[in-house]
């Protein structure tokens, strides 16, 4: 089997990536990655030089380009984590949103109709359905739950999902959709929440709470979403909308105060900052599809899953330093423009 990852040298792809290369050593597992800001080759050391594994540096949303590969590689299955994620760079400047996440999309999903392919999965997230109230803990998202969308990240991702179910109503594209809740782990941009407030708590710097702190995340280690993604490529059902959440919901200032005491730093870090425009207030998952058509269970819950996040940003702070400081752009030039890579 040959699979085309799409951004897996951003954090959810690139742990995805890390998961099927080691799980499927008889299967081809090519990435496709465009190295935006987000995308670090740092990221895909651990499987760098394995023989089922390739990376390849291009945009999903260049047609020609992406012709030319699937001409040329023959993929059998596609998943699509390529997208631009972080909804304040969204309000600051949509248009790359909708170029991305949704003209990516549908340039993909054009080559997987005209060269045939087993499975197309577009990674998708909860942030398709709006927001829920605070005073009402008892809803949570389904998947029947109506598309309503709060910033341009959101709006381009539910309307990349609403061009995948189409591709499969009119042209019979074998698809499936996950939408899952924040993710977090080793690996993940510091411009998120829990790796800026890790980062900046080490460095004793102010941790930036927007608005007053109340904002309720429904929070998935992102190992759990990978065996997700994996359960549903194989086993789900063509046509099908899978949530993905482990009923991990903190809110924000809840989420600061465990880094800060996990790390012995003071609470007098804490600073309260603008609200972002059009704040969701409150995400919280329905996972019941996942677990009982598939059988998916969590193995992380926030507790154990912050543990070894955090250990793990201790472990590894050349990995996040060098994103803070720049280094990781030199690498590429080094790694990959130097010797013609891309
Ligand atoms: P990320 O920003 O860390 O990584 C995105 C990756 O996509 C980067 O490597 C970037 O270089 C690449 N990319 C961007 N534009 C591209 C293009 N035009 N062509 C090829 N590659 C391109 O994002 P992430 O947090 O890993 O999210 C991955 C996917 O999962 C996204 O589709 C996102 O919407 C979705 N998602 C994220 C979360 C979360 O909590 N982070 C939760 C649910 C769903
Ligand atoms: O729910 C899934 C979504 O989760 C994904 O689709 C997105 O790609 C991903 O970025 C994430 O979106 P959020 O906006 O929820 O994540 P973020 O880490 O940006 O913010 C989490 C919460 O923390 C949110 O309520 C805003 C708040 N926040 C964030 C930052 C960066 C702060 O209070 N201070 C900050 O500095």
């Amino acid at each position: 089997m040959k699979y085309l990852v799409t951004g897996g040298a951003g954090f959810i792809g690139g742990n995805f990536i890390h998961y099927m290369v080691n799980k499927y050593p008889e299967d081809m597992i090519v990435n496709l990655d465009k190295l935006t800001y987000a995308g670090n080759l740092e990221t895909c050391k651990p499987v760098e030089g394995k023989p089922n594994y390739k990376f390849i540096k291009g945009d999903i949303a260049d047609r020609p380009f992406i012709m030319d590969l699937f001409e040329k590689e023959k993929f059998d299955v596609v998943i699509n984590f390529a997208a631009e994620s972080h909804v304040d760079r969204s309000i600051e400047d949509p248009e790359i949103f909708v170029k991305t996440n949704v003209m990516g999309t549908t340039t993909l999903m054009d080559a997987c109709v005209k060269y045939g392919i087993k499975r197309y999965h577009q990674v998708s997230t909860d942030e398709v359905y709006g927001d829920l109230p605070l005073d009402r803990p008892d809803l949570f998202f389904t998947e029947e739950t109506p598309l309503h969308t709060s910033s341009p990240y959101s709006s381009a991702k539910a309307s990349a999902d609403l061009f995948v179910l189409a591709y499969h109503r009119t042209y019979g594209l074998p698809v499936t959709i996950s939408r899952c809740s924040n993710n977090y782990g080793p690996y993940q941009f510091p411009e998120k929440l829990i790796p800026l407030m890790i980062s900046r708590a080490l460095a004793d710097e102010p941790l930036p709470v927007y608005g007053d702190g109340a904002n309720v995340r429904d929070w998935l280690h992102v190992y759990d979403h990978c065996v997700a993604i994996d359960l549903i490529v194989h086993d789900g059902r063509e046509g099908e909308v899978y949530n993905v959440g482990g009923h991990n919901e903190r809110n924000n200032l809840q989420v600061v105060k465990t880094i800060l005491k996990t790390l012995d730093k003071p609470e007098s870090l804490i600073h309260f900052v603008a609200d972002r425009k059009g704040h969701d207030r409150r995400y919280a998952i329905d996972p019941k599809k996942l677990e009982t058509e598939l059988g998916w269970k969590p193995k992380y819950n926030f507790d154990t899953g912050m543990q070894q996040t955090i250990q793990w940003h201790l472990d590894h702070k050349e990995w996040w330093q060098h994103i803070l400081s720049g280094e990781y752009q030199q690498y590429y030039e080094k790694m990959y423009t130097d010797k013609g890579r891309v």
